[in-house]
Formats: C-alpha cells, structure tokens, sequence
C-alpha cells in the first residue's frame, strides 16, 4: 500500500474512531532497491493502531508464532482472548523464538532471507519473462513471498487448471485471495520461496505449457 493510501486509510479512520489491525507478516521481506514505506502505526499518535508481525515468514511456518504492538489497555484484553482462544501459544517455540532472538544476530538472518529469497524471486521473474508468451502478465512485487500472475482473457482458467494438475502443480487460484471471492479468475498466486531455483525453472516451464494448452482447448458452444 502506497505511503498516501497509508496516511488516507488512517486519516479516515482516526476520523471515525476505527481501530486499525495492520496486518504485517511480510514486512521485513523486501527485496526491492528503495526504503521501506512507514508502517501505519509510525503515524499513530492516539494508540488506534495494533501492528502485528509474524515469526511465520521470517523462522518458520509450523511456529505460528507472531507479536503485537498495541496500547497497554487493548494488549491485556488481546493477551486474555488469545489465552482463551488457545490456551497459550506453543510453549516451545515461544522458547525457541526468545533464544534465538537472545543469542543470535537476528537483522543478519533477516538480511540473509531477503538475499536468498530475492535470488529465487528473480530467477522465477525471470523464468515467467521468459516462458509467458502472449499467456501471461505479472507484476514484479516489492517484497514477500508470492508473484500475483494474470491468465489472458483469451484462456479458460477451468482447463488451465486441468492443464496444471496433469503437470503437478499447484497454484493458488486468484478469487481464494480475494476479499470478494470473485473478480479474480483469470489471477493465480505463486511461491517462490519455497521451491528451489531449479524447481522454479521446472514449474514455470509448466505452467508456461499449461497455459499454452489450455488456450488450445475450445469452451464448448452451448
Ligand atoms: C497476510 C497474512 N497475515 C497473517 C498470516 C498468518 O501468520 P501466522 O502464521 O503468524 O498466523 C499470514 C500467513 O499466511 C498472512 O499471509
């Protein structure tokens, strides 16, 4: 979200006394050649603002494990509900996440993901220049974990779907990560910090052959 929509979003809602949940697991993943916007909470100056970060992305994804920076008042409420929702957070990894944080360098393991995962964003950015043909758009993201790329309207995103799952690969459909659940069809999410280089190259060669076949296939007249 671009600094002014930042600024408006929490403009209006300081005007009409919402509270803001800003929702930030990824913001320490960036990879691109520019500093990082502010977050909302850098703004705050009346405590209507809970940021949240997650251990999910940068330690592990089992760990489900974040923190909150919230005022006194809505922390201790927030402590109370997660306590009831689940009896506490895993004890172990809270363990593990509190040493780890203690003992080592953890700016320097977040410099070595943004690293690792920027190389295998680029070789898929890469890949996907390469192997869309007329197919496929996408937009080089700034950060995070997934690239969001657009099927042409031309291709039935049904037999693309068959095309991908005879070829073994998984994606997330667009309309999944919408707040809609539609509007996205011809949109689908990909990983990359998952795969290894090599299997990046494989699956976009995939997906890149899917999307040729299923343009090829007619949608039946009705
Ligand atoms: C935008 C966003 N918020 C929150 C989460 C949840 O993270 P956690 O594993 O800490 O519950 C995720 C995880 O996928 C996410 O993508």
């Amino acid at each position: 979200m671009p600094l002014e929509k930042r600024q408006e979003v929490y403009d209006i809602c300081q005007a009409h006394e919402v509270m803001i949940y800003e929702d930030d697991p990824y913001g320490d993943l960036l990879y691109a050649e520019k500093t990082a916007i502010p977050k909302i909470k850098s703004f705050d100056q009346t405590g209507n603002v809970i940021y949240a970060g997650s251990f999910s992305k940068i330690l592990a994804p089992g760990s489900r494990l974040g923190y909150l920076l919230a005022p006194k008042d809505v922390f201790d409420k927030l402590v109370l509900m997660k306590q009831v929702a689940d009896s506490f957070a895993n004890l172990y990894w809270q363990y593990l996440a509190s040493q780890l944080i203690d003992d080592y360098d953890f700016n320097e393991h977040i410099d070595y993901l943004r690293q690792l995962y920027k190389k295998k964003m680029d070789t898929m950015v890469s890949s996907l220049a390469q192997k869309s043909d007329d197919n496929m758009a996408f937009v080089v993201p700034d950060g995070g974990y997934f690239i969001s790329v657009k099927l042409n309207d031309d291709i039935e995103t049904e037999a693309f779907y068959d095309e991908l799952e005879q070829r073994h690969i998984g994606v997330i459909p667009g309309n999944i990560m919408s707040a809609a659940g539609s509007g996205y069809e011809q949109y689908f999410r990909l990983n990359f910090t998952l795969p290894t280089l090599s299997e990046i190259k494989i699956g976009i060669e995939r997906i890149s052959e899917a999307a040729a076949a299923a343009k090829q296939t007619k949608s039946p007249v009705i």
